[in-house]
């Protein structure tokens, strides 16, 4: 079964009484299991793309199934539920909560998902170790680097287990060796944890790292890259 699937999806924005028509006819399957990857210039669609698989923004037409449910047919309440136990997030800007130290950040979402007590304080020191800060866990984003940021987002995108983690440019706001390595870690998580991840990115070396690369433009996807050796390797 496919993680993500769109069907003759469109969407247009309305400023005014101007339509922006930001997607038109899209169609794609995401695999599970895999890294995929968005590209395409800026204005062409990509976080829109992005906000409608993550349940965060209902499309004009079509249908969006996620993880086997249909979007349209959820409140939206229920969607905010499901965003919840099924998505995990990581931003540009990283979107931590200031005042929170690290540890408690990744322990927000668990906090929603009401989890015991200790089993939550297990799965948050693991996640913080995997991604190499078991030594920050009590400082607050604003004492850390932004890859270390970006490294707590990616440990909070995990901890509610979710089927699929979307990510929005996650590097666009680190230097080029930063970068590198949150999408080395993001590519490590993403095959320990067994989980899909969509994001977006210009980067041409992203491209060629990830299981599938779908290109993107004027609100169309022009074509699909897929990872042949990676697809033969059992994805
Ligand atoms: N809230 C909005 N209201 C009106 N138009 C919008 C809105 N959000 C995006 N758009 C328009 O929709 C189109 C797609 O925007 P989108 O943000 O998805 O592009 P993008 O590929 O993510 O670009 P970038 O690489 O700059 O982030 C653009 O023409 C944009 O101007
Ligand atoms: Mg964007």
């Amino acid at each position: 079964m496919h993680t993500v699937i769109l069907k003759q999806v469109s969407k247009t924005y309305h400023l005014d009484s101007v339509g922006v028509p930001a997607l038109c006819d899209i169609n794609l399957a995401i695999r599970p299991n895999c890294f995929t990857v968005i590209s395409g210039p800026s204005g062409s669609g990509k976080t829109t793309l992005l906000n409608l698989i993550g349940c965060i923004d209902r499309p004009d037409q079509g249908e969006v199934i996620v993880a086997g449910q249909s979007i349209r047919s959820l409140s939206d309440d229920a969607l905010s539920d499901f965003r919840a136990h099924h998505l995990g997030f990581i931003f540009q800007n990283f979107n931590l909560l200031p005042v929170l130290t690290a540890y408690e950040n990744v322990e927000y979402p668990l906090l929603l998902a009401k989890l015991a007590a200790a089993q939550r304080r297990e799965r948050v020191l693991a996640l913080l170790d995997a991604v190499g800060l078991a030594d920050k866990a009590n400082h607050r984003p604003g004492q850390l680097s932004g890859g270390q940021r970006q490294r707590v987002a990616i440990a909070r995108a995990l901890a509610p287990a979710p089927q699929l983690v979307l990510a929005d440019e996650p590097t666009a706001n680190l230097d080029s060796q930063t970068g590198a390595a949150i999408i080395a870690l993001m590519r490590q998580m993403q095959r320990q944890h067994h989980v899909s991840f969509v994001f977006s990115s210009h980067d041409p070396q992203v491209q060629a790292e990830a299981d599938d690369a779908v290109f993107i433009r004027d609100g169309r996807i022009t074509h699909v890259e897929r990872n042949t050796d990676l697809v033969e390797a059992g994805a």
